[in-house]
């Protein structure tokens, strides 16, 4: 998303994204996994907002260095508890750390207020930590002229996390390596979702944790990924859901048996496909259009087995 001023603020959305595909291949020397990886971003978002001092604002604001910079974050729509609050203003969140990092590369000291407003869930698998990560590069490097190309803050991006320099991109996106090797990807469809997150999150240090424990692959699986691909992009979304798969939902259905109790609920309501994302914990079910959405969230919501969004891919 393009960074926008706004009189003498900037502000930028930051998405959600969603795994059609993941798979998982080995463990590589630096403690990480190489994977393949299909990641779409939908338009569930966190908003960030920069502004040239902390004045106005109401929300207390951590002060996160002796630079003049301050962050303070609203996440009153997520029902969190007081610590895990606490543990997202605190200076490791990365929205400052990208702040300072970014700051660092351009030769500038860091300053101003960054205000985050949190809409997508914590421990999710919806890639909102990263997101946000992103969308400070992107906000920072306007609003501070740093002049800094994309593929200049995909190399910041890549010190923040595996999924960061995915989200500089606007659009779905193959990632390769530890996921920071985005290939992007045209011709996609729209795709109508309904996302349940369950109560428990999922920490994904502990989900990748326990991909040695899981049996090996077939050696002459079809190359899934070409296939899903290919039928998306014939606008196929229904046929394509056969293809889709996650190597880390049996894990995660392990820690949290809900991901297996909403993907009955998704099934048994009319979805197309239903599965885990990312690292979990949330589910994600494809509906045949947004009315059809509508009232699938309608009926798991009824279900209480969770928090249930309505969204579409964007981009
Ligand atoms: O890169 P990120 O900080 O999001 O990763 C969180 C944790 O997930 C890592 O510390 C690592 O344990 C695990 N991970 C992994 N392989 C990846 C991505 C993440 O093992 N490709």
């Amino acid at each position: 998303m393009v960074p926008r001023k706004v009189g003498t603020d900037w502000e930028v959305l930051a998405p959600a994204k969603l795994n059609l595909y993941l798979q998982v291949q080995s463990k590589r020397s630096d403690g990480f996994h190489d994977l393949e990886t299909l990641m779409v971003p939908v338009r569930l978002f966190d908003h960030l907002r920069w502004s040239p001092s902390n004045s106005g604002n109401t929300a207390p604001a951590a002060e996160i260095g002796s630079e003049g910079l301050s962050f303070s974050v609203d996440a009153r729509a997520l029902n969190l508890h007081p610590e895990q609050v606490t543990s997202l203003e605190s200076s490791e969140n990365l929205v400052p750390r990208a702040a300072r990092l970014l700051a660092t590369r351009i030769g500038c000291p860091p300053r101003g207020h960054f205000q985050l407003t949190k809409r997508i869930p914590l421990q999710a698998g919806l890639g909102g930590g990263s997101s946000d990560a992103a969308a400070t590069l992107r906000l920072a490097n306007a609003c501070w002229n740093g002049g800094l190309s994309e593929v200049e803050l995909t190399d910041i991006a890549a010190q923040l996390g595996s999924d960061v320099p995915f989200f500089l991109q606007d659009g779905p996106a193959v990632c390769r390596g530890r996921g920071e090797l985005v290939s992007t990807t045209s011709g996609l469809p729209k795709m109508h979702f309904v996302l349940v997150k369950p109560p428990l999150g999922l920490s994904t240090a502990a989900v990748f944790q326990e991909v040695a424990a899981l049996p090996e692959r077939e050696s002459l699986e079809v190359d899934r990924l070409s296939k899903l691909l290919e039928t998306l992009q014939i606008g196929a979304v229904g046929a394509a859901c056969q293809w889709m798969t996650n190597r880390l939902e049996a894990i995660a259905a392990q820690m949290a048996p809900e991901v297996l109790r909403i993907k009955a609920s998704l099934r048994a309501a009319g979805c197309w496909g239903q599965m885990m994302t990312g690292s979990g914990s949330t589910v994600f079910g494809i509906a045949r259009s947004a009315t059809h959405a509508r009232w699938i969230a309608r009926r798991l919501t009824a279900q209480r087995i969770g928090t249930v969004f309505v969204t579409s891919s964007g981009w």
